[in-house]
């Protein structure tokens, strides 16, 4: 028999390299996870998965001014050291960028030249994986903000390679055909596991196994918020 379990791709497929490239789970600095306890539960649901590491992609966007680079480095590393001391917790490894929205502050962020990209190498063995420096970024879910377009070319120009979280999740806005030609001007696309699963619903699950199929995804994130989320997405290690 054929069923929706049977044709949610694995993980292990997906991310052979093994690291979540999407994930809130930077205690305390966004609508992600609200204290270490529950980060600490984020981390040993990803590692139940098969996962051995994850980016941790917290928002910077206009109504968060206070996630800085500077801000969300401290933090980070205050994360990093008390989860090297968690026994449960061994050999998982942990890195930071961030997800930029595409807001009227995001062209300051840029020219400041200090951005928090995706640390180069770490999503090598994924699909499709090259030497490129990758940037996190995304839109609002109902209105595509004026500048969009010359914001990614101006993050091309400054370098680096734009990876549009969640691409699927914008159907409101895109269609695979934008999306799609967005890949040919040199964006990178970042899937999200729940999708596969119609954690966002049925439409959204046909668009992601679309681009799927049509290998637009160059990598793959949980976009955890909550320990109770990442169960919810049914992932199929
Ligand atoms: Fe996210």
């Amino acid at each position: 028999m054929f069923t929706f379990f049977q044709r949610r791709p694995r993980l292990r497929q997906l991310l052979p390299g093994g690291i979540d490239a999407h994930c809130h789970l930077l205690p305390g600095v966004d609508d992600g996870a609200a204290d270490m306890e529950e980060s600490l539960s984020i981390i040993r649901g990803l590692q139940a998965l098969g996962l051995r590491g994850a980016i941790c992609t917290p928002h910077i966007m206009a109504s968060l001014p206070q996630n800085t680079p500077a801000y969300l480095r401290q933090a980070f590393e205050h994360f990093q050291s008390i989860v090297n001391r968690q026994s449960s917790i061994v050999n998982f490894q942990l890195h930071l960028a961030a997800e930029y929205m595409l807001d009227e502050v995001f062209p300051r962020h840029l020219s400041s030249g200090d951005l928090l990209a995706i640390p180069e190498g770490t999503l090598s063995g994924n699909q499709k994986s090259a030497a490129s420096k990758y940037l996190l970024v995304e839109l609002p879910q109902y209105l595509l903000p004026p500048g969009w377009q010359d914001m990614l070319d101006s993050i091309i120009s400054a370098g680096y390679t734009p990876l549009l979280a969640h691409p699927e999740r914008y159907l409101r806005l895109l269609d695979t055909q934008d999306i799609r030609a967005l890949v040919n001007r040199g964006i990178a696309l970042q899937g999200n596991l729940g999708s596969f699963a119609g954690y966002y619903g049925n439409r959204v699950r046909k668009i992601a196994q679309e681009l799927r199929a049509n290998e637009l995804y160059t990598t793959y994130g949980t976009d955890s918020h909550s320990a109770r989320m990442l169960s919810s997405l049914r992932l199929n290690p």
